[in-house]
């Protein structure tokens, strides 16, 4: 069985071997503390047993309601904010074809995102092009109230009960909210929607496997069954009390002491534009997981060669606060060569009948080894192939680790305090009464 890998060889120059063993008492502690779910935030570890405890039923109804969107609708926005939205997108633009959405002959509908922001434009430039379309909305939100979400939702809705029924509308809302509590879940039952419930126990940011994350997900065509056997597999995995088995564990302790460090800052990158979404989905998993009391390293993601072209300079030669987390795609899905070309005009004939992976590899190993020079710690993580059986194993890991990191740095992980203070003084200037 293959498996996502860290290697953290890369960032011994800058910590001893010794640091991390000295630390691997406390690591293992505070990942029984997790386990056992007897530290801070215990009331939000569902997430903790979550792939392990979906049954089959639960997959193969929303499976079922996948088909019964895709029938029906050529386009579903998904309107959601935050751990609401970030993990679905991660998983769909992973793992799904880069230019489906252009494609004519299609087998899922085309998934759009609503409620992520409040801009007027693109709000007004989304209704636009749906007014015309056979679109359906699945609207995700835990608490029920969340502001950009709600606005677009009652966009959409009043679009689709304005070119349908009242009733054929309601076929095509699809809510994923809490079981009582918020104004989302009043109005689903009022309204008749089928519902979703997102577990009580389990915060938004680490509710991508649970339906907040599967029905998107599956209606854009990806196998959830395999995703939830890579997060059991690793589930399984990280119950390992040895850095050798517990990658989760070994890479909370190595940014725990690099932050001691004084490396402020952890940049995640990779090599594959397919990845970006998944950066996203691990900076709110991390940002929001560890930043409080003052504290927590800063998660920034880069998108390489890309941005080699624009950040790499900095990373080079800039302030050295930072550390790297390259996330390493061992084998692509297909084969490109670079062809001859007998005019030679571009001088790339050296390279002429190697594959783009392997250029994309020697780009990798070149700027490890120039950050390395650089005095940039490494670590990276490997992922055998894109698919579903290791993105299950990938989210996985990150949540476990996030968990294990954020006890480790004195905090609590599963609270998200300080997103209050933008919404107060939104309302308060709003006049909300
Ligand atoms: O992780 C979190 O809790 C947040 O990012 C929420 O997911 C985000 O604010 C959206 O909240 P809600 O699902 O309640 O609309």
């Amino acid at each position: 069985m293959q498996e996502i890998k860290i290697d953290i060889s890369k960032t011994l120059n800058f910590v001893s071997e010794n640091d991390i063993n000295e630390l691997k008492t406390k690591v293992f502690a505070f990942q029984n503390i997790l386990q056992s779910k007897t530290g801070a935030g215990n009331d939000f570890l569902g997430w903790l047993d979550l792939p392990s405890s979906t049954s089959k039923d639960d997959l193969s109804r929303i499976n079922k309601t996948a088909q019964q969107l895709s029938s029906i609708a050529d386009y579903v926005v998904i309107v959601g904010i935050g751990g609401s939205y970030l993990g679905a997108r991660a998983v769909i633009d992973a793992l799904s074809d880069t230019f489906c959405n252009l494609k004519t002959v299609r087998k899922n509908p085309i998934i759009l995102y609503a409620g992520q922001n409040i801009s007027e434009d693109y709000t007004f430039e989304l209704l636009d092009f749906l007014k015309d379309k056979s679109f359906a909305v699945v609207v995700i939100s835990k608490s029920g109230t969340t502001t950009e979400p709600a606005i677009a939702f009652r966009l959409l809705k009043e679009l689709l009960e304005k070119n349908y029924s009242r009733d054929e509308a309601k076929k095509r809302i699809i809510a994923i909210t809490d079981a009582s509590k918020g104004a989302l879940r009043t109005l689903s039952n009022r309204e008749g929607y089928e519902t979703y419930i997102i577990p009580d126990d389990v915060g938004g940011r680490f509710s991508v496997l649970t339906p907040v994350g599967l029905l998107p997900i599956v209606i854009a065509g990806i196998d959830i069954e395999k995703l939830i056997e890579g997060a059991t597999w690793m589930e399984n995995r990280l119950k390992s009390e040895n850095y050798d088995d517990n990658p989760a564990a070994l890479y909370a302790a190595i940014r725990n002491i690099l932050y001691k460090e004084e490396r402020k800052i952890e940049i995640l990158v990779n090599y594959h534009p397919k990845l970006h979404s998944i950066a996203e989905w691990w900076k709110q998993l991390y940002g929001e997981s560890e930043g409080k009391s003052f504290k927590g390293i800063f998660p920034a993601a880069v998108d390489f060669t890309t941005d080699l072209h624009s950040m790499g300079q900095w990373i080079q030669e800039g302030e050295r606060t930072i550390f790297e987390t390259v996330l390493s795609v061992e084998k692509p899905k297909y084969s490109v060569e670079i062809p001859f070309d007998k005019d030679n005009l571009d001088q790339l004939n050296f390279l002429a009948g190697k594959r783009i992976d392997e250029v994309n590899k020697k780009a990798e190993l070149g700027t490890q080894i120039a950050h390395i020079d650089g005095a940039v710690p490494n670590i990276r993580i490997s992922i055998p192939e894109l698919n579903e059986f290791y993105l299950g194993q990938l989210i996985y890991f990150f949540e476990k680790a996030c968990g294990i990191s954020g006890y480790m740095l004195g905090v609590n992980p599963f609270d998200q305090p300080g997103v209050e203070a933008y919404k107060k003084n939104m309302f308060a200037l709003l006049g909300k009464p």
